[in-house]
């Protein structure tokens, strides 16, 4: 994709990588939308970054995710970028009183609303490209988020065949694959031993000027390229018996 000179909506842009990728889109001379629940996490990013456009919107709901549509038809019919990157992350047990509950909360966010939004926004005329934010977790679990790391596999299997579908009307669709980094996802505090965003975005722009469709960076790299025994060592690694 070219990177100047685009309109783009980041979902969960507000905070996090959403937040990272909004700064340097608009460094990079674009338009940025960002929406996300908090009104207070929107009005923090447009006083950190006043060129940012806000939108407040739940993307649990299907209502919620066809109001965000109709809203960027009629008031930013020219935009060609969509990035579903909102998210959760929840650790659980299936054993809890509450796992189905929270799971399909975590289904809901993580995997119907991109697949909602990306079947919606392909209908924009302008519509030039839709990026997916899924995770290091969807080729190796970490079984402290099991559903979690469901919802990132299915998005990244998702994306490839999106990719496939659109090739022909020239939609290009590309896959952010984060390692952990240092964000506010699954509460606060969780992910504060790993590397902050900015290493993340500094590769994900020099993989989007090499013209990449599967950005990937550290671990993630690593989990990408591994084959089957790396990936059961892998998970060995990460789930230690107890
Ligand atoms: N940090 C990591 O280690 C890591 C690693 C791999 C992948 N990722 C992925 O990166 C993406 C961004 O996560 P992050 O780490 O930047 O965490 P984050 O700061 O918690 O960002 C998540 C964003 O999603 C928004 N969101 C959540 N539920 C929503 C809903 N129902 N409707 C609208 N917006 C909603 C949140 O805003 P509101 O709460 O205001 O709605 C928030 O801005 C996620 O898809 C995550 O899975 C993160």
């Amino acid at each position: 994709m070219n990177i100047s000179n685009n309109k783009i909506l980041i979902t969960g842009g507000a905070t996090g990588i959403g937040f990272g990728l909004a700064e340097r889109f608009v460094k990079e001379k674009n338009t940025v939308i960002i929406c996300g629940r908090r009104e207070s996490a929107l009005n923090d990013a447009k006083g950190n970054l006043p060129a940012l456009i806000t939108k407040s919107c739940d993307l649990s709901d299907a209502g919620g995710r066809e109001e965000l549509y109709n809203w960027v038809k009629k008031e930013h019919s020219d935009l060609n970028v969509l990035i579903n990157n909102a998210g959760i992350q929840q650790w659980m047990n299936i054993s809890d009183d509450n796992f189905f509950q929270r799971a399909k909360e975590e289904i809901t966010i993580n995997i119907e609303a991109p697949v909602h939004l990306a079947s919606l926004f392909q209908n924009l005329p302008s519509l030039e490209v839709i990026i997916n934010v899924s995770s290091g977790l969807s080729f190796s679990p970490l079984s402290k988020v099991p559903v979690y790391c469901a919802t990132k596999a299915f998005l990244h299997s998702f994306t490839l065949s999106l990719q496939h579908q659109l090739k022909p009307r020239n939609i290009e669709v590309i896959e952010l694959i984060p390692p952990a980094l240092n964000t506010d996802l699954g509460g606060l505090g969780i992910h504060d031993a790993y590397p902050p965003v900015s290493g993340f975005i500094d590769a994900v722009f020099d993989q989007l000027k090499q013209g990449k469709t599967i950005i990937a960076y550290g671990t993630s790299e690593r989990m990408l390229n591994a084959g089957p025994q790396q990936l059961q060592q892998a998970f060995s690694r990460m789930n230690p018996v107890e």
